[in-house]
């Protein structure tokens, strides 16, 4: 399962996707409202051959709800972009969102991908956030250093997409 959240970088997810699924993955995609203004759920869900959930369809395919229908079948939980949303959101388990509340409805393993400026990489809730995370089992997949899309230089690019599929191929 592979959550998407509202960051610049979150094209790159549509490659994971494609990738993924011609390694005969079954990927099912989860997006965040603000995920939807970066990129559309109709490349995800033409990549995946799976329809998309997002918070304006939740509800619409299930009889179970989605967050718990996705989290019963899935052996990997990857949050990629990650924001410094998500990250706050995931580390202190609030739940108001699709891609939120599938995480704390998850069982299975759960790997983040943080991408977002460097001074917000370093700020110190985020780096609490992420240290949380990782204490509680997460897999962070850390982010490059380069130049950002804002002009701006330092660690916070989305990891390479050949290093978030190493990560995936691995856990899986
Ligand atoms: C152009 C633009 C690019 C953004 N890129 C990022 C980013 O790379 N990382 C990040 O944490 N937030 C980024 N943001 C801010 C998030 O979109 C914002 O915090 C949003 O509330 C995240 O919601 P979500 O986590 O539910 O997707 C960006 C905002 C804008 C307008």
């Amino acid at each position: 399962m592979l959550g998407v959240t509202g960051s610049i970088a979150a094209f790159r997810a549509a490659d994971v996707t494609s990738a993924l699924r011609k390694e005969g993955i079954d990927v099912r995609v989860v997006m965040s409202a603000y995920a939807k203004r970066f990129i559309g759920e109709l490349t995800f869900s033409t990549l995946s051959g799976r329809p998309v959930i997002t918070d304006a369809n939740v509800g619409d395919f299930a009889d179970r709800p989605e967050h718990l229908a996705l989290g019963d079948v899935a052996d990997l939980f990857v949050v990629a972009p990650a924001t410094a949303n998500i990250l706050a959101k995931m580390a202190h388990g609030l739940a108001d969102d699709i891609v939120s509340t599938t995480y704390i409805s998850v069982t299975c393993p759960v790997m983040v991908a943080p991408a977002m400026n460097t001074r917000m990489y370093d700020h110190v809730t985020v780096r609490e956030n992420v240290a949380t995370l990782r204490a509680r089992g997460v897999t962070v997949i850390e982010p490059d250093d380069g130049f950002l899309a804002c002009g701006d230089y330092g660690k916070g690019r989305l990891a390479a997409t050949d290093t978030i599929l190493a990560a995936i191929r691995n856990a899986l």
